[in-house]
């Protein structure tokens, strides 16, 4: 495989096989060896063109603890403000010998585009393209979870998740479904009516409108932040109604089973997806 897109560019043998890899790295590198030399001599370009605090310190540590050497590009302050194409700073990037390129971009298909166009020999990695997709994410997701439940059981099957909140506007609910699905989960997506995607009965999982419904059910709550920077309409009458109706709280959290954990990919709006105590 050359890029990371999608999660449907993984098998589910793909996706496992990535997760024990991540646990041997894990091992590895939690005892006395930092640094190993797996991508010595390479390149890898973090090219950001969208905020990131999470997903670009951990691509730039990821590809420092292998030895790669690593060029941190923010939209912010390059000539991308000055208004350079996606097209000339790619070309740009070829020129300096990127192996790898690593993407955020707030169009959706941004890393296909970039993949597909010719423009880079690279190999490129979705860090997350508009409201489409954020694959690393959802493999980070489904460490997180195996990590939790390893103990307890051998894999996906059966594992009820929750995925609340802007389930319209975020590409981890896109990719955590898919990669989920792909694993065995069983998955329901809860959000007000407004916040379901159209044709959510073609995505393959449960949705509800009523976050109490079923909360003591859930292994897995993974609570989204809610996307006001991408909202040009209201789609809640006010945050203190979205939070009595969709917010994780003491109350809530109370309910959930004693061995169940919940997940935010962060940023998170402390207060209203999810309270301070959660
Ligand atoms: N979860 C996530 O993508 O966080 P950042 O936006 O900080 O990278």
């Amino acid at each position: 495989m050359k890029h990371l897109l999608s999660i449907n560019d993984l098998t589910a043998s793909e996706a496992i096989s990535i997760l024990d890899t991540a646990a041997q790295l894990e091992n590895l590198t939690s005892g006395t060896v930092k640094k190993l030399p797996t991508l010595r001599g390479r390149t890898v370009v973090n090219l950001f063109f969208e905020d990131s605090t999470r997903t670009r310190l951990s691509f730039d540590a990821a590809a420092k603890r292998l030895s790669a050497d690593v060029t941190n590009f923010a939209a912010k302050g390059s000539s991308v403000s000055k208004g350079e194409s996606l097209k000339d700073t790619a070309q740009t990037l070829q020129a300096m010998g990127a192996d790898a390129i690593v993407i955020r971009h707030s169009a959706s298909g941004a890393a296909k585009r970039l993949a597909e166009s010719g423009w880079v020999s690279s190999s490129i990695i979705n860090a997350g393209d508009g409201t489409h997709e954020h694959p690393t994410q959802a493999l980070l997701d489904a460490f997180t979870i195996r990590k939790h439940f390893g103990p307890i059981r051998s894999d996906f099957v059966g594992l009820k998740v929750a995925i609340v909140g802007d389930i319209v506007h975020s590409r981890v609910a896109r990719s955590n479904v898919l990669l989920l699905k792909k694993l065995g989960a069983d998955v329901t997506v809860i959000a007000p009516p407004t916040l379901i995607p159209y044709g959510i009965e073609n995505w393959g999982v449960a949705h509800s409108f009523n976050l109490d419904d079923e909360l003591e059910s859930f292994d897995v709550v993974m609570m989204l932040r809610v996307q006001l920077e991408r909202m040009n309409e209201a789609y809640f009458p006010n945050g203190r109604e979205y939070s009595r109706g969709y917010g994780l709280d003491e109350v809530r959290l109370g309910r959930l089973k004693h061995d169940a954990i919940v997940m935010h990919p962060g940023p998170m709006n402390r207060g209203l997806e999810i309270s301070a105590a959660s």
